[in-house]
């Protein structure tokens, strides 16, 4: 019997996101594209502090944090787990004179380990702010890690080296936003209950595709599963909404990435 291929898994994913093909996507939307209306309109609602250090997780090629640098954020710390983008990232921000981005080499689930962001987190707490002021994880960097317990894992490491009142601004996918899309996820509950699901997939939900722009895995979550896994980890729900409902995109925009739900999440202000 021929041995079933192996589940998708971090290393996986960060294989994906290290291949050239990735690379060149996100280096030239890091380059070209810069930050979504969406982006700007929630960064200046819930960033308003210019002076807070901000921590941007799964920052790619940088398209993010050179976006926040223009807007006025100096204190910056991104970090990835994509060697090849967090290079391209370092390259942008000396071609754009952002001098003082800390850019380290991280992975989210495990943030505990990176003394560099420990570090920087600490040294925050020497200028009587324990921890980040805010934290990012844009363009559902979250929802491409394999496995529930990982995802909640990135969401309490963001929670422990973040300051209390912090917010978290993050962006998934959601499997009901459409009739087609709820139609389509039927489809794929029946597959899951046939066992005929791609069994390189992890849990319902899962997506792993492979286009111009190189392979993806993608989780697809319900709007209930992310307002339980933030409770779960700590962080106190704030905002959501779909991005047509926050800004008009160009179509640049629109081609490089589909319809995604926002999220602003909180970490509890000390009592
Ligand atoms: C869709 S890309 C977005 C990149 C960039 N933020 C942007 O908007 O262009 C998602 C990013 O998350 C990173 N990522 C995924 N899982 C990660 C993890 N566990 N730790 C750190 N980075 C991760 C990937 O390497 C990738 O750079």
């Amino acid at each position: 019997m021929p041995t079933p291929p192996a589940k998708i898994t971090a290393g996986t994913v960060r294989s994906d996101f290290n291949d050239p093909v990735a690379v060149v996507h996100y280096a030239r939307a890091a380059h070209f594209l810069g930050l979504w209306e969406s982006e700007r309109v929630l960064i200046g609602r819930f960033f308003p502090d210019l002076t807070a250090h901000l921590l941007e997780a799964g920052c790619g090629a940088g398209r993010v944090t050179l976006g926040l640098w223009a807007l006025g954020h100096r204190r910056l710390t991104a970090f990835d787990f994509a060697e090849e983008l967090l290079d391209q990232a370092r390259h942008l921000a000396a071609e754009r004179d952002a001098i003082g981005i800390n850019f380290l080499h991280a992975d989210a689930t495990t943030l505990g380990q990176c003394h560099l962001l420990r570090d920087t987190a600490l040294e925050n707490a020497w200028r009587s702010e324990p921890g980040f002021g805010g934290a990012l994880f844009l363009f559902n960097g979250l929802m491409q890690i394999p496995g529930r317990e990982n995802r909640r894992a990135a969401l309490r490491e963001l929670h422990a080296v973040c300051a209390p009142g912090a917010p978290l601004l993050f962006t998934t996918h959601d499997r009901d936003h459409s009739p087609t899309e709820r139609a389509l996820w039927r489809l794929e509950a029946l597959r899951w209950e046939a066992g005929t699901q791609d069994p390189r997939l992890v849990e319902f939900g899962d997506r792993y595709f492979e286009d111009e722009t190189g392979r993806t895995f993608m989780h697809l979550p319900d709007r209930a599963e992310i307002l339980a896994d933030l409770a779960a980890t700590g962080w106190t729900h704030e905002f959501d909404a779909l991005r047509h409902e926050i800004a008009r995109e160009s179509r640049a925009v629109r081609e490089f990435s589909d319809e995604c739900r926002f999220w602003v999440a909180r970490k509890p202000a000390r009592a």
